[in-house]
């Protein structure tokens, strides 16, 4: 892949991104026939327990022939998330983040082309011929209430009054050959979407993509301002306009090039028990209980389409990679909007999966000003949903390194001062930790300020750091004294040796600008 270039082209569909991933081997194709009840998730399962773990594409799919399913698109690898975001996949995570942020920024509304022209509607099937259960959706986790598809996916919805376009992945269960479930949390677009439909004693038009880019699942699985529809963020960080065509038979705008599409209606009081699911939390998410479903009238897909899947599991056989740095890249937009100055770092750490807490790496700048952006990051759109524990640290300390992050806590938070708690605020129903379930919207959040104190920080204790030149020297007779491994890589020094001088007692706070 030639990176001379900086710049990726904008491409569309599933098709490319997974010729590309394919070439960096990133994708494992299974030939071999596997069931989609457990056997394909557990497979998943199993091969992702190592960091930066393949896609699997499953292609031989027992009762489903002529019919494939890509787990884990993104999974945790880097590669697979930069190639989503149209980047050559030498990026860090923080790198991902950086870049998300600032192209989040751009919005390009879709292009309407002919219905005829977008290749998801080389076969539509309605009334009689509609049979949903011919995708292979997996039944997950054994306890699952049944088969779930859309796992991967994006629901798509319409504001009655503005007409702006919503996409939303929301989980859906299987009800029966032309019936699914869609199951959203409280304060989610889709949902306020269907609610003002159903306001009106109308039914609402819905949507679902089931096989889908990378990228549109990360659009979707995004908080964007509710007033913009997710299209044009999709276009933004393409770089070129989505396609998409108008439904016959809901008036939605539809991508052209999805693998996968069903649609119809949603009736007001109408709903069936669907659930429990394997959640993100690693647990299943409630007991289950009434959820509305969507009436399919139409489905379209691709000849030989690929279903795609996503297994909640336990760290570090999930998404959280992506959650990760879409969380980071909104709350540090969100703080940028409101003019916080002196943020250095924004990491929402996957192994808090990743939505149950955000670090933010400051410079701190006056007194008060770590408190006023941990106050700020427990409540922006982007990061205000589940977010239970807000740490604050100082800028030379890397909020993508949950080991540097302990350390602050450890060295520099004082519990009698530096914790404030908020309550009754935006939560998860799928939040274990509350019960019983009913109470779950009403979580609260722990505000933690990691920095040194702002009123000692010239006096503050002066953190132990490596003399460069010294490290140098080390570095390059670090085979000499017999080490068969390479040298650690060190980035921050003693700030007096950045000037290049000698080793000399270093300055209050040693102010390191790494990131
Ligand atoms: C794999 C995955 C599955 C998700 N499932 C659900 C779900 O079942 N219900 C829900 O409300 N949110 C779910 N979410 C979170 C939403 O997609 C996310 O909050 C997104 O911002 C919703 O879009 P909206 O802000 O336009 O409502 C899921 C996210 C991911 C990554």
């Amino acid at each position: 892949m030639k990176q001379e270039t900086a710049k990726m082209a904008p491409f569309e569909g599933l098709g490319p991104w997974l010729e590309m991933a394919e070439r960096l081997g990133e994708i494992k194709r299974i030939t071999a026939e596997v069931d989609p009840y457990l056997e394909m998730a557990t497979i998943t399962s199993l091969a992702s327990r190592e960091i930066g773990g393949p896609a699997l594409l499953f292609e031989n799919i027992k009762g489903h022939p002529g019919q494939r399913a890509l787990f884990h698109p993104i999974g945790t690898s880097f590669k697979r998330l930069a190639l989503a975001m149209r980047e050559f996949p030498d990026k860090s995570g923080l790198d991902l983040v950086r870049i998300l942020k600032e192209k989040s920024k751009n919005r390009i509304l879709p292009k309407v082309v002919p219905a005829g022209s977008a290749t998801v509607n080389r076969n539509i099937e309605r009334g009689e011929q509609i049979d949903i259960t011919k995708f292979p959706a997996p039944h997950f986790w054994p306890l699952d209430g049944g088969k779930y598809i859309g796992t991967c996916g994006s629901v798509i919805t319409r504001d009655p009054e503005s007409g702006r376009i919503n996409l939303g992945t929301y989980r859906q269960m299987v009800k029966s050959k032309n019936e699914v479930g869609y199951y959203i949390s409280p304060g989610k677009d889709g949902r306020i979407d269907r609610d003002a439909w159903w306001a009106m004693g109308k039914p609402a038009p819905v949507a679902a993509v089931y096989g889908i880019e990378p990228l549109q699942f990360m659009i979707s699985s995004t908080t964007f301002p509710k007033t913009h529809s997710e299209y044009e963020y999709w276009g933004g960080l393409n770089g070129a306009p989505i396609e998409v065509f108008e439904s016959d038979v809901t008036g939605l705008l539809l991508p052209a090039n999805a693998e996968i599409i069903i649609e119809g209606y949603s009736y007001p009081g109408e709903s069936f028990h669907e659930g429990p699911f394997g959640e993100f939390t690693g647990y299943y998410g409630h007991p289950g209980g009434p959820c509305p479903y969507i009436k399919v009238e139409a489905v379209r897909y691709k000849n030989n389409p690929i279903l795609t899947c996503h297994l909640n599991c336990d760290w570090p056989a999930n998404s959280e990679y992506m959650m990760a740095m879409l969380r980071s890249a909104a709350l540090w937009n969100n703080l940028d909007s409101l003019g916080v100055v002196g943020v250095r770092g924004v990491w929402s750490p996957p192994e808090a999966t990743p939505l149950g807490m955000s670090v933010v790496s400051i410079e701190q700048k006056y007194p008060g000003h770590a408190a006023q952006v941990m106050a700020l990051a427990a409540q922006c759109t982007g990061a205000a949903y589940f977010s239970k524990y807000i740490v604050v640290v100082d800028h030379d300390v890397d909020p993508s390194k949950l080991d540097e992050v302990v350390w602050a806590m450890a060295t520099r938070s004082r519990p009698a001062q530096s914790i404030d708690i908020l309550r009754e605020t935006w939560n998860t129903p799928l939040d274990p930790s509350l019960n019983p379930p009913e109470i779950r919207p009403w979580g609260s959040k722990c505000l933690i300020n990691a920095c040194m104190e702002y009123r000692y920080i010239k006096e503050f204790a002066k953190r132990l750091l490596h003399n460069k030149p010294m490290y140098d020297q080390v570095a390059r007779r670090w085979q000499e004294f017999g080490f068969e491994t390479p040298v650690p890589k060190v980035d921050i020094f003693e700030q007096a040796d950045k000037l290049g001088g000698p080793a000399t007692r270093p300055t209050a706070g040693a102010a390191i600008d790494r990131m």
